[in-house]
């Protein structure tokens, strides 16, 4: 309890799944919080859920592909609790669509949500933390940033880029004291696969992927998730912890 207690931090993408998950385990450690998405509703929702575990939680519309938006976030964040010590950059976009019919509004839509938007998150909460010489970002990449998916080109190539974007700011933000890691989720039941495992029959194929025999619950991410936006994880930056159940080790 209370690993990061007094600590302000910013989750993107908080109104389902993974976000979600992130932002009530945050509430629960002590962390006051500014959450965002689009899906105003759910969103709503986690503020809810976060307040009734005790948290202090501020929730705003943002658009990471908008630079206005992230802008406005990050100033709410100030104005509310004068600082920002974490930013956890989680939304991501993946339009499913073999490369013989992949469009490249698709391509372009992944880059900017999964990609871009961390980097447009980051620099809008850069000078409060350059200041003070101390910053946690974690990015929500995937085992997609290493091995590729059948139709899923668009997302390997966001997530690809989303692993090297961190592991280039966290070495020319190391000297100002700013961890930057990823975590690499596997296969997780979310509303983003709810289709996948829609059938019994293709569940359990994926499932015969996975060495834990299980699919992943969006708290198994949000854990790992925690551990690099504390200080135990202080010196580790630039590098992507996956949480798949042992998934890529057979890749
Ligand atoms: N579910 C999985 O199996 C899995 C596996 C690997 C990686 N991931 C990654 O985890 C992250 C979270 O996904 P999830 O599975 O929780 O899915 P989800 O659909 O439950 O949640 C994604 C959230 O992001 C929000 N969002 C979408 N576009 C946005 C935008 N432009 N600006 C702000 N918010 C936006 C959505 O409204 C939604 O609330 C994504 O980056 C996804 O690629 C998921």
């Amino acid at each position: 309890m209370n690993r990061i207690e007094n600590k302000v931090a910013i989750v993107t993408g908080a109104a389902s799944g993974i976000g979600r998950a992130i932002a009530i385990l945050f509430a629960k450690e002590g962390a006051r919080q500014v959450i965002s998405d689009v899906n105003m509703e759910g969103l709503a929702e986690t503020a809810a859920l976060c307040a009734a575990e005790g948290g202090q939680v501020k929730h705003v519309h943002c658009d990471v592909s908008s630079t206005d938006e992230v802008e406005a976030m990050a100033d709410l964040c100030l104005s509310s609790y004068g600082t920002i010590d974490i930013l956890i950059n989680n939304p991501g976009f993946n339009p499913f669509a073999p490369f013989i019919v992949a469009q490249e509004d698709e391509i372009l839509k992944a880059l900017d949500i999964g990609c871009v938007g961390a980097f447009r998150c980051s620099k809008a909460v850069l000078p409060t933390m350059t200041d003070k010489n101390y910053g946690k970002i974690v990015n929500i990449t995937s085992i997609m940033s290493v091995i590729a998916g059948r139709g899923q080109s668009s997302y390997n190539a966001s997530k690809g880029a989303l692993k090297m974007l961190t592991q280039g700011m966290a070495l020319d933000l190391a000297p100002y004291g700013i961890n930057v890691n990823a975590v690499g989720p596997g296969m997780i039941r979310t509303g983003m696969t709810r289709d996948l495992f829609a059938n019994k029959e293709r569940e359990e194929w994926f499932i015969s992927k996975i060495p834990m025999g299980r699919l992943g619950v969006p708290e198994d991410i949000a854990h790992a998730v925690l551990f690099l936006s504390t200080d135990e994880a202080a010196f580790v930056t630039g590098t992507t912890l996956f949480v798949d159940g042992g998934q890529i080790a057979t890749a």
